[in-house]
């Protein structure tokens, strides 16, 4: 028995911010920020819409998915970086809005790898026995610690939810494979600052480690399992840049249309994306029953994580 995932959820807020809005916000233009990024438009939420209402309406939609009852959930694991305040954790307010009763919460910080902490986290307690029914979300409002005076941050980042119930599942399915890693010494190159709350980056420093971590944990976690780079049907990688992106996908050599690319429409939405994605992509048909996914993120701390499932 295998901890796999039986349903998935997303929510985006409906304000579309395009990169010919942001022209007239900072010194920017359209094909910079398109041939830099592959970004084109993202979602911003409204005032009235903080991350513990996008991380509810993306829970509602995996739960339905997944035909499990909110009181069924044993546990709930929400990776964000925006949480709507230091505590009670989103985990805690989702607990009690989704009426999940039996269910432990809790929040992880793990940037935008996030999800992925959380997910491998689920696993543990789903493969030990103890639970049967768990909730992860990653979400973010990213647009809150955002200095739209920034042209090197404000373009990249956007505002979403993706969640995802994780169970036993059998016939060899679910979550074969896993890395998880961090390297604290990378701190400095993206942050959130303690006296003004934005969000600082070095690009280039975080592109030169993510170009190297994408490829490296994706063929690590097929590796892990004795099968090849062939053997992958469909990546999900971080949605931060598309040439970081397709960094891992050449080095896995899969095709361009078996690889999520939701970038394009929502920018970064740091742990959010991948269950985005994931949620979308499935949604869309393009994974299939028994397919071979591999999910891989990065993010500040620096963190990365990978995952290889059957689907
Ligand atoms: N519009 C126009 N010019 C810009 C913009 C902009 N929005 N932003 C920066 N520039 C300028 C810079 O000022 C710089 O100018 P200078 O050379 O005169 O100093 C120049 O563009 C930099 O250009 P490039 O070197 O060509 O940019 P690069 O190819 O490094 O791309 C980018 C920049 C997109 C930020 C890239 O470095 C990147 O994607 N880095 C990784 C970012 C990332 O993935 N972050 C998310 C991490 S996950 C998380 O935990 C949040």
């Amino acid at each position: 028995m295998n901890a796999g995932i039986i349903g998935t959820g997303h929510y985006v807020p409906e304000k579309v911010l395009t990169n010919q809005d942001l022209e007239k916000i900072v010194d920017t233009s359209d094909e910079w920020i398109r041939t830099r990024t592959g970004i084109e438009e993202r979602r911003i939420a409204s005032d009235d819409m903080d991350t513990s209402d996008m991380a509810f309406h993306a829970a509602e939609n995996a739960l339905e998915d997944a035909g499990v009852k909110a009181e069924e959930l044993d546990m709930i694991v929400v990776a964000t970086v925006t949480p709507d305040q230091p505590f009670p954790s989103v985990s805690n307010m989702l607990q009690h809005r989704l009426g999940a009763k039996k269910a432990a919460s809790m929040d992880v910080g793990a940037a935008c790898a996030g999800f992925m902490y959380g997910l491998i986290t689920a696993k543990q307690f789903i493969e030990n026995g103890a639970y049967k029914n768990i909730l992860v979300v990653g979400v973010e409002k990213l647009s809150k610690i955002t200095n739209w005076e920034d042209r090197n941050t404000c373009v990249l980042f956007g505002d979403a939810a993706g969640a995802a119930i994780v169970a036993p599942v059998s016939d060899g399915k679910g979550i074969l494979s896993f890395e998880l890693g961090s390297d604290g010494s990378g701190g400095p190159h993206l942050y959130q600052d303690k006296e003004d709350d934005f969000l600082y980056m070095n690009g280039r420093e975080v592109f030169k480690f993510a170009v190297r971590q994408m490829p490296e944990s994706s063929v690590n976690v097929i590796k892990k399992i004795g099968l090849n780079e062939q053997d992958v049907d469909y990546l999900i990688p971080h949605q931060a840049n598309i040439r970081i992106m397709e960094a891992a996908r050449q080095r896995l050599g899969v095709p361009e249309e078996k690889m999520a690319t939701s970038v394009k429409r929502y920018g970064n939405t740091s742990s959010a994306s991948i269950p985005l994605a994931l949620s979308e992509d499935v949604k869309a048909g393009k994974i299939k029953e028994n397919d071979l996914v591999v999910l891989v993120g990065f993010g500040g701390g620096l963190t990365w994580g990978a995952v290889a499932l059957k689907w």
